[in-house]
């Protein structure tokens, strides 16, 4: 009957629009929908598929990932890459409200920041914004939001929250006539968050780029009122004689951080050193970026609970399609800049005062025991060591990694009593 299609309409439309009206009204933030061409399909397939795996050499064919990635696994996710379904991603991405906002300052100009939100209707609802790292995105949240749609209604639903694309991330742009620097994109985070309407403050949370993020902003925004992150480490030479005190655990962790810093960093100075040869070299065919990226992905989980295929390819072909990788650079600049040698300390400033939250997951590259990190943060009111997960935390692990921020917010929201 023509009413019940109309009502099935109605219904899709609801559903829809169900968390994505904006709080305020006076926003610049537009709803946007993803739609990459057929052309840019066509071409991805084209490059990939005449694109040649290396040859066997006795580098390529070690299994124990100690020389990165193997033939025999680019082989094979090659296979799987050709015959990806890359609009069921795109329908996943815009299943949820989608919105763009101009967002800039003085030193970078005004630039379009794509974000992915979920907004409640209610008054009291506290701002959350999450922030991804390298090489992640978006993506990493999309599991966490689904909880949440599921869990609430906007009605009933505590918080906005917001993940946006990074600055020079995914679907946001960023400066070309000049460096961005971490400083500036943490800038414009805020500025997004204030043309949102959240004066009154919000709590922000990050991991990798998006942890030093958050920690920058914990100083530079009097909004932030509280701020979480998932990959911490020590900042300082002192921090780390200062490792006394520890677990068993946390020794081993310190072990493995160790070994990172021997064995497995030497892509922070490529990224930092030469970002244009290998942000270049990387964009030039789709089998190049899954090799670097991959690796990662295979690396930095929790080997117990893997990344499926799917999920890795998804990553990398969000990356290949929004031409990330060139762009996405800048972070390393300054990590490079700063001195060290080993990827370990390079300090961020961060706030000794407003709430602060931790959670510690087990395959994470970098560790700050738990005694050394409230020596170094008098703020720290919440430290959480899981039992599973690594680096990707939200996208591995997503119902423990809410559970953590639920936690801390439960602590930190009396004292900021928003
Ligand atoms: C919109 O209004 C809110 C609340 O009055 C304000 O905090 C915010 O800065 C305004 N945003 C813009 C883009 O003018
Ligand atoms: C060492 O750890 C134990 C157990 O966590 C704790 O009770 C004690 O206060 C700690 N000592 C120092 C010096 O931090
Ligand atoms: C780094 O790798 C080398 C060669 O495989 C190995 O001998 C060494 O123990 C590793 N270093 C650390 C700290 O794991």
């Amino acid at each position: 009957m023509w009413y019940n299609i109309w009502l099935v309409c109605f219904a899709i439309l609801q559903v829809g629009n169900a968390f994505g009206s904006l709080p305020y009204g006076n926003s610049t933030a537009r709803p946007f929908t993803l739609r990459v061409t057929d052309g840019q399909i066509r071409d991805f397939k084209s490059l990939l598929t005449a694109s040649k795996v290396g040859p066997e050499a006795w580098y390529t064919t070690q299994r124990d990932g100690q020389l990165g990635i193997t033939r025999e696994w680019l082989t094979g996710a090659k296979k799987a890459w050709v015959n990806f379904d890359w609009r069921k991603q795109e329908r996943r991405i815009n299943s949820f409200p989608n919105f763009k906002a101009m967002v800039g300052n003085e030193a970078v100009g005004a630039t379009p920041i794509h974000f992915t939100a979920l907004f409640s209707k209610r008054k009291d609802a506290l701002p959350l914004l999450f922030l991804h790292g390298w090489p992640g995105s978006i993506f990493e949240f999309l599991p966490m939001l689904d909880i949440l749609k599921n869990k609430y209604t906007p009605e009933t639903f505590p918080y906005h929250v917001i993940v946006p694309s990074l600055p020079h991330f995914g679907l946001s742009g960023g400066p070309i006539d000049v460096e961005l620097t971490l400083l500036s994109a943490a800038e414009m985070m805020n500025q997004l968050m204030l043309d949102l309407g959240f004066s009154k403050g919000y709590v922000v949370q990050g991991g990798d780029v998006g942890g030093a993020l958050a920690r920058l902003l914990s100083v530079l925004s009097p909004e932030v009122k509280a701020f979480h992150v998932n990959l911490l480490g020590p900042d300082s030479p002192e921090e780390l004689l200062r490792m006394t005190n520890i677990t068993q655990v946390e020794q081993e962790h310190i072990d493995r951080m160790n070994a990172f810093a021997a064995n497995g960093s030497s892509y922070i100075f490529e990224h930092g050193q030469r970002p244009s040869t290998v942000g270049l070299v990387l964009s030039s065919n789709p089998l190049a970026m899954l090799a670097w990226i991959g690796e990662k992905l295979i690396e930095w989980p929790d080997r117990r609970y893997p990344l499926s295929l799917d999920t890795m390819l998804t990553l990398v072909t969000f990356y290949w399609y929004t031409d990330t990788l060139p762009r996405s650079l800048y972070p390393y600049r300054g990590i490079v800049a700063s001195g060290n040698r080993n990827g370990l300390l390079s300090p961020v400033p961060t706030s000794k005062e407003k709430p602060f939250g931790h959670s510690v997951f087990p395959s994470e590259i970098l560790v700050l025991p738990e005694s050394c990190a409230k020596q170094t943060y008098p703020n720290l009111v919440y430290y959480k060591r899981n039992e599973k997960g690594g680096h990707f935390a939200a996208l591995e692990q997503p119902e423990l990694f809410l559970a953590n921020i639920e936690e801390f917010l439960s602590i930190a929201r009396p004292i900021i009593g928003l």
